[in-house]
């Protein structure tokens, strides 16, 4: 429909000797949900400056339809070593390919997410804004490559984009404004840039006394936020750093605590200690933060690490090391505290899978959070949010939170939609959500967990509602893969394989299958076991098996939440 207003649009605009066009597009791809809450708040914004605005993500959008678009814009992060997230990959491959069509014509400009931590920082961004002007496509703005702390310079981006894009004739006069929040699903006033400070009900260690593993469960307050999620979505949290660290920063560059510095550009100041506590990254080193400390070191080594010979060695030497492994190794410092704190990122939040109901559990919300602890370097090194909640978090204390949608994650529709379910060690968080959801209303629809961990004893997380669920058949089957209670490991996708028969037929039936958990090793060889499943039950080659499983994803029917 909005096809006719476009042509009408140009025809005016044509008349007048220019071509202005008053149709843009958004496409996101986004994996935990930040590039799509961008997407919506920049689709906002246009059309109050007058503009129609199509909104979709990626894997939403017909490639085909790209020849009609005159305004493209493309907000998407990276994920992992440089790869597009989830919902990008067919997008992306289609415009690598053959079929990519030629797009003179095409206006477009790119806001591209990432982590100035991670080696291929904005990749996914790069790739399309080399690619759409590879294909013909002119650049409305120049493409922005934002850090963690994203929200200024996408404002400024989008800016940048309105005054490009030319006075739209209708157009309102207001000055460009970034709505908070635009990614919330129900409206309360709190989001990723104004947390809720919610308090902490309960904080239990879920492992038993021996195991391996420290694994927290625990139960946080909505109430009087106005915050509602659903299952498969995620926690925001704002964590501090460890007391012991940013003492040590402290005394190993004779700062004072109560020194007054200002943290950001809107000028506001905090107390020394207490920005380097709340306010500040000081775990992570980043190569543009080597940039900056160069300038304050009085030691030549650190420019010298920066030099093109030394690129490998500037790689490991970020590996696994912070601001105190920094300041230790490359003084003197020239710089003054407040120099060196303006350097740093601003605590990037953790996002969280939830692993309660509303349903179930109405104002809380529950986590399960893996405490990380490392030696590395010569000392031992601590996860910051996970300790936080494993050493000091306690009842009554209070936690800036938000919600993070995530629409890649959820329930399908229909009650009756069987269910299966692979998520060992924290990956369960989110099917504990499912299973009080699915309790909750009553859904008749199958479901099957794979769980696993290193002991049966005690690292069975939740053993007694998965039993009770089974019991009560809101569970249909479980199994289970205790890796170190045997000589031999088993794990989840060894379960898969032993049914393969039976969880094929399921995945015939309609079913939706689920992974969370570890990525790099665990996620990756699920998948691969599912396309072995496939291929052995429905007799098919591989490549067959490896169609049937992109079209699952496609239809929704494969999603996974991966860290
Ligand atoms: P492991 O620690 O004995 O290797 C949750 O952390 C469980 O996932 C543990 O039992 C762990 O086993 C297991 N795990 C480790 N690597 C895995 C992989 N590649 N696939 C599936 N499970 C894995």
């Amino acid at each position: 429909q909005g096809g006719l207003g476009a042509q009408a649009t140009e025809l005016a605009a044509q008349g007048t000797g220019e071509l202005i066009s008053k149709d843009v597009t958004i496409l996101y791809g986004s994996q935990s949900g930040n590039a799509k809450g961008l997407a919506t708040k920049t689709g906002k914004t246009l059309e109050g400056n007058g503009f129609q605005v199509t909104v979709s993500s990626m894997s939403e959008f017909k490639p085909n339809n790209l020849k009609k678009v005159q305004n493209l814009l493309i907000i998407v992060s990276t994920h992992g070593e440089g790869d597009p997230p989830d919902n990008a990959i067919s997008f992306h491959e289609f415009l690598h390919s053959k079929r990519a069509p030629k797009l003179e014509g095409l206006q477009f400009s790119v806001l591209a997410l990432g982590d100035s931590s991670y080696e291929f920082f904005c990749q996914t961004g790069k790739e399309f804004d080399t690619k759409l002007e590879e294909l013909g496509g002119t650049r409305i703005y120049p493409r922005f490559d934002c850090d963690l702390d994203y929200d200024e310079p996408a404002a400024e981006w989008l800016e940048g984009v309105i005054s490009n894009l030319g006075n739209v004739q209708g157009g309102s006069a207001s000055p460009v404004t970034v709505t908070a929040a635009a990614a919330q699903a129900v409206e309360s006033p709190y989001s990723r840039t104004k947390p809720f400070k919610a308090e902490i009900l309960d904080n239990i260690n879920l492992n038993g006394r021996g195991s391996n593993k420290e694994t927290r469960h625990l139960e946080i307050s909505l109430e009087g936020s106005g915050l509602t999620f659903e299952p498969g979505d995620a926690l925001g949290v704002y964590p501090e750093n460890d007391p012991d660290l940013v003492d040590l920063l402290l005394s190993e560059m004779n700062w004072k605590p109560e020194e007054i510095v200002k943290v950001n550009k809107q000028g506001d100041t905090l107390p020394l200690k207490e920005a380097l506590t709340t306010y500040f990254e000081i775990t992570v080193l980043t190569k543009p933060l080597i940039e900056q400390a160069a300038k304050l070191s009085a030691n030549g080594e650190l420019q010298e690490l920066l030099s093109a010979d030394n690129q490998g060695k500037l790689k490991a030497y970020l590996e696994g090391r912070d601001l105190v492994d920094l300041v230790r190794d490359f003084g003197p410092w020239t710089g003054s505290a407040q120099e060196l704190v303006s350097i740093l990122r601003k605590m990037p939040a953790r996002l969280y899978s939830i692993a309660s109901s509303l349903a179930a559990n109405p104002d809380e919300v529950h986590l399960t959070i893996g405490a990380v602890r490392y030696d590395a370097h010569g000392r031992e090194r601590k996860g910051v949010c996970s300790i936080l909640a494993a050493e000091r978090l306690q009842s009554g204390d209070s936690l800036p939170i938000f919600i993070q949608q995530n629409e890649n994650f959820k329930l399908p529709k229909n009650p009756e939609t069987p269910i299966i379910m692979v998520g060992p060690g924290t990956g369960v968080a989110p099917f504990r959500s499912f299973m009080q959801e699915r309790e909750e209303i009553g859904a008749e629809g199958k479901s099957w967990m794979f769980f696993g961990d290193q002991h049966f004893v005690t690292d069975f997380l939740y053993q007694t509602e998965w039993q009770k669920w089974l019991k009560d058949g809101v569970l249909t089957k479980m199994d289970v893969a205790f890796s170190r209670d045997t000589d031999k490991k088993v794990y989840v996708q060894h379960r898969m394989l032993e049914q393969s028969k039976e969880l094929f037929e399921w995945l015939q039936d309609g079913a939706v299958v689920y992974i969370c958990g570890d990525e790099k090793h665990m996620a990756h060889d699920v998948n691969n076991t599912l396309i072995e499943v496939i291929e052995k039950e429905g007799s098919m080659s591989r490549e067959e098996a490896v169609e049937y499983l992109a079209v699952m994803q496609q239809e929704k029917r494969y999603q996974r939440d991966v860290y």
